[in-house]
């Protein structure tokens, strides 16, 4: 690119800064409504939630409630909602044949919120944590996580989530293979409609830790998520992941967590210019989250940061636990 740039004083930058009116005339990233995929947690029973306390402000809420979510998010302008259940101990197996009941609370969840509220997209996520006896997102056995016979369950509950209505499947396991077996999967079983949102550059992070406790996994996971989630230290392997995913019918992309791996997001983006999106943890949430509690930062100011810094890295989306309160500021 050529230099465009004149010495002082020809060239002063805080001609473009002087007014918020020109501010907003050549600002490069913008934030909207159509940005986010708003997470949310359900559980059992009617007409109640219960708090999380290390995400303050986010709760699990039975169907009905988030029904009503769903109604309050759309007509926020948010588009897209993700679904995890807590799923009860006694839903907790070896085998996690909960994970592809037709009546989970996810798949209960799906139709539910698709009845109320056809024009809400709807993202899952795929994988065996919240139904597992151990916490892990796939079968194991003597300590090894097993990739194929996971995948072999994966499948099954993908397509037990399309059957209820899913507009946008989200395999946050991190198998290998599981993006083609479920896109070949859904072709074969007439659900050729249904998207991909892979996660497909996940690290294992220790920012995960508040939506452990959330599903109520966090108790029970023995030993860490290394074998199969991402080394924190690796950017080149993101890139090959993406195409692998790709290769094998993902049709978006996604990187988690997001604010400690936006080189991450810009690199793909450049790299693919495919739907990128980028997942701000819940621990992002409870960082931000405590140190507004402790009025050391102000909440509106770093949440709509935090956001827009995910455009300005080339992302197209964010799931984010900011997304009704964020949407509630953008729209004034
Ligand atoms: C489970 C899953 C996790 C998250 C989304 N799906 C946790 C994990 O991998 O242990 C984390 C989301 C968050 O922290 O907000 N496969």
């Amino acid at each position: 690119m050529k230099p465009t740039v004149a010495p002082y004083p020809t060239a002063r930058f805080r001609r473009l800064r002087k007014s918020a009116g020109i501010r907003a005339m050549v600002r490069e990233n913008t934030l909207t409504t159509d940005d986010f995929i708003w997470p949310v947690f359900l559980i059992e029973g009617k007409d109640d939630e219960t708090a999380i306390p290390s995400m303050p402000g986010v709760t699990r809420k039975t169907i009905d409630r988030v029904v009503n979510s769903a109604r309050e998010a759309f007509s926020l302008g948010i588009p897209a909602m993700c679904l995890f259940p807590y799923t009860s101990m006694e839903h907790r197996t070896e085998d996690c044949a909960m994970a592809w009941s037709r009546d989970n609370l996810t798949n209960q969840a799906i139709r539910a919120i698709k009845d109320a509220v056809p024009e809400m997209v709807i993202m899952t996520d795929i994988a065996l944590d919240p139904y597992n006896i151990n916490g892990h997102d796939g079968y194991v056995e003597n300590g090894e996580i097993l990739n194929d016979e996971t995948v072999d369950a994966l499948v099954k509950m993908a397509l037990a989530q399309a059957e209820a209505g899913a507009d946008l499947l989200g395999p946050s396991d991190m198998m290998d293979g599981r993006i083609g077996a479920m896109r070949s999967a859904l072709e074969s079983e007439g659900y050729q409609n249904v998207g991909i949102l892979s996660y497909t550059a996940k690290y294992a992070s220790g920012f995960y830790g508040p939506f452990r406790d959330a599903v109520g996994a966090s108790s029970a996971l023995k030993g860490d998520k290394k074998t199969y989630q991402m080394d924190a230290g690796n950017s080149d392997e993101a890139l090959r992941l993406v195409e692998r995913d790709l290769m094998e019918g993902a049709d978006m992309v996604m990187i988690k967590p997001g604010m400690p791996y936006l080189d991450i997001c810009r690199r793909v983006k450049d790299t693919f210019g495919v739907p990128t999106f980028a997942y701000q943890v819940s621990g992002e949430y409870a960082m931000i989250q405590a140190a507004v509690a402790n009025g050391w930062l102000d909440g509106e100011k770093v949440m709509l940061e935090s956001l827009l810094a995910f455009k300005r890295a080339g992302c197209d989306g964010i799931l984010t636990y900011f997304a009704p309160e964020a949407a509630r500021i953008l729209n004034g």
